[in-house]
């Protein structure tokens, strides 16, 4: 019964990256490609056999062709393939899981230089167990299965697998254990980076702090990370993974405004929750994967990190008093890792990317959440539906708020890191997906910034964007303000000015 967007549909499935079927092959940019060889660093040009498994990115709807995809061994060979780009004058981007809704690790426009960190894949973890080392590019499924392998370790981050701490780790990283143990970034002890003049160099509270500050949040715009050092907490024995589908919440636009005002008012009394319960409230639109009839779905989608006794005993009920009955729920205790694996969208942790033409944006709703007049809004512009047939949407609350949370402390402020989004409530996770095998169609893009319009406009509290939830809609400006704010973005750049003048590391919307 467990609807995702990224389930909706079947993905294309691009077979596995096979072994280099090298010919002699300089086509895109001679100069660059002799430069790479010079410095022994291996990298892909567009007519190599297989290509397209290493060039397109997880997001169909924004195709790019990169002028070479360099894949470093190790840190030189990383400072390498940075000189190599800026001696040509191109501009370079890490790709670490490649998960970026813009495509960014590609860089976002032809021609210019990837650096594809999929040979920095080692995660070793502390003898003490409280640090774990993990390469650049490290997805957040084997990174998660190795901590736990090596020493009964955790570090919360997002749900899917194939995504990669590169670019989840510095621009936030929230999943259902955020709540207990902070964002991704809040973990990053460490850094070992490559600037743009090809400079190896650290980034620590006491080393580069300037540095290990701007990269907490905009990594994209100033370095390549090689080496995250990340604390770790001990993995829970026990979760319970719990899912509720609930048709009848959006039977009428009245039953969903209350059914979501009691859910959030549930969540916010600490008499009842604590940092261990969190979930997501989900409302999803789409062709049925068994029958594909349309449906309209609402989904309560969490985790306890508990007992189920205690689960049952006091969560549950009290969640679901006065709502609708459930059509459908799912409710079991797992270990750590078999909690994660049936949380990965894929129901793998292996990391494989599912290939899908979407758009996506975000809404972070400030503390203490929704009115009345902003659900009814938003669920009244939901149920109207999206204008064509062609588009399956899904709009996530998810929650960073509510009793006891551990992501909003007051010394997480904008001292802390490069990422300012530290008094949210809800972060309202926006998808609208095309067809099978069909172009994403504009008007998906129209309706899904609606639907952002419909959220914000009666909103009494703060607002922003969160941008690991990437929006290709927004202009550089409006990415900057709404990503991090005056006081963020201007010391940003300085430390730019410092570190990038030539402003190698770019994409369209970096600083
Ligand atoms: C299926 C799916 C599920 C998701 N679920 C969640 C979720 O539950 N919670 C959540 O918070 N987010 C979630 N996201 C969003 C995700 O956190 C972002 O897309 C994230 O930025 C992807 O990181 P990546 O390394 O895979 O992407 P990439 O495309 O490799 O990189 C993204 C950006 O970061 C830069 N970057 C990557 N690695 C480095 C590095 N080592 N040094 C410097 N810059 C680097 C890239 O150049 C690029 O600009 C999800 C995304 C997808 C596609
Ligand atoms: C990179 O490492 C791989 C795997 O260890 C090895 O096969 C390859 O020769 C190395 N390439 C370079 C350019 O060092
Ligand atoms: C890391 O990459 C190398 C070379 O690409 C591969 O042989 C090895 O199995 C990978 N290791 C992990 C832990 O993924
Ligand atoms: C909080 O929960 C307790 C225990 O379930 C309940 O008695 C109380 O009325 C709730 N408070 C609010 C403000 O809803
Ligand atoms: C999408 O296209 C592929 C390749 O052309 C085809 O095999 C597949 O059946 C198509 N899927 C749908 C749902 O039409
Ligand atoms: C490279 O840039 C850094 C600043 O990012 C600077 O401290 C360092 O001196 C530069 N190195 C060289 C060799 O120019």
């Amino acid at each position: 019964m467990h609807i995702s967007l990224f389930h909706l549909v079947a993905a294309l499935g691009l077979s596995a990256v096979g072994e280099a079927k090298k010919k002699s092959c300089a086509c895109n940019n001679a100069a660059l490609e002799h430069c790479l060889k010079a410095h022994g660093v291996a990298f892909k040009v567009s007519c190599d056999a297989d290509w397209e498994t290493y060039s397109t990115p997880l997001n169909l709807r924004v195709p790019v062709k990169q002028a070479v995809i360099a894949l470093p061994n190790d840190s030189k060979q990383v400072s390498a393939a940075v000189v190599c780009a800026r001696k040509n004058g191109l501009k370079v981007q890490a790709k670490s899981g490649g998960h970026s809704y813009g495509g960014y690790s590609n860089v976002g426009i032809d021609g210019q230089v990837e650096v594809d960190l999929r040979n920095l894949n080692k995660t070793v973890l502390s003898s003490d167990g409280s640090v774990a080392v993990v390469g650049g590019g490290v997805k957040l499924g084997p990174m998660a299965t190795a901590i736990y392998a090596q020493g009964k370790r955790a570090i919360p981050h997002g749900i899917c697998g194939g995504v990669g701490i590169g670019g989840h780790s510095t621009h936030g990283g929230w999943g259902f254990t955020s709540r207990a143990w902070g964002l991704t970034l809040d973990h990053i002890v460490e850094m070992q980076v490559v600037l743009a003049n090809g400079t190896e160099a650290r980034a620590s509270p006491n080393v580069n702090a300037d540095l290990y500050w701007a990269l907490r949040g905009a990594a994209d715009s100033l370095a390549i990370v090689t080496s995250f050092s990340l604390s770790t907490q001990p993995a829970p024995e026990e979760v319970v993974n719990f899912n509720y589908e609930i048709r009848d919440i959006l039977k009428s636009v009245d039953q969903a405004v209350s059914a979501f005002t009691h859910l959030q008012s549930f969540i916010s009394n600490a008499t009842t929750v604590d940092r261990r319960t969190s979930f997501s409230l989900q409302t999803h639109y789409g062709p049925d994967r068994a029958t594909g009839e349309i449906v309209k779905t609402f989904l309560i989608q969490g985790t306890f990190l508990g007992s189920l006794a205690k689960y049952k005993a006091s969560i549950e009920p009290e969640m679901l008093r006065g709502l609708p009955a459930p059509t459908a729920s799912d409710v079991q205790a797992k270990d750590w890792i078999a909690s994660l694996t049936a949380l990965s969208p894929d129901g793998r942790l292996t990391g494989e990317a599912l290939y899908l033409a979407f758009f996506a944006n975000s809404v972070t709703v400030d503390d203490p959440g929704m009115n009345e007049a902003a659900l009814r809004r938003y669920f009244t512009y939901m149920l109207e539906g999206p204008p064509s047939p062609g588009v399956a949407y899904q709009s996530n609350m998810e929650l960073w708020g509510g009793a006891d949370t551990q992501i909003n402390l007051p010394a997480k402020d904008a001292k802390f890191a490069a990422f300012p989004h530290r008094n949210i409530f809800w972060t309202a996770h926006n998808l609208a997906q095309a067809a099978p095998n069909a172009t994403f169609p504009p008007e998906g893009i129209t309706w899904l910034n609606g639907l952002r319009q419909a959220i914000l406009q009666d909103l009494d509290v703060g607002s922003a964007a969160y941008q690991n939830l990437l929006d290709t809609s927004l202009t550089r400006d409006e990415a900057h303000a709404l990503y991090y704010g005056d006081e963020v973005l201007g010391r940003l750049r300085g430390i730019k000015k410092m570190h990038d003048p030539k402003d190698v590391f770019w994409n369209p919307q970096s600083v």
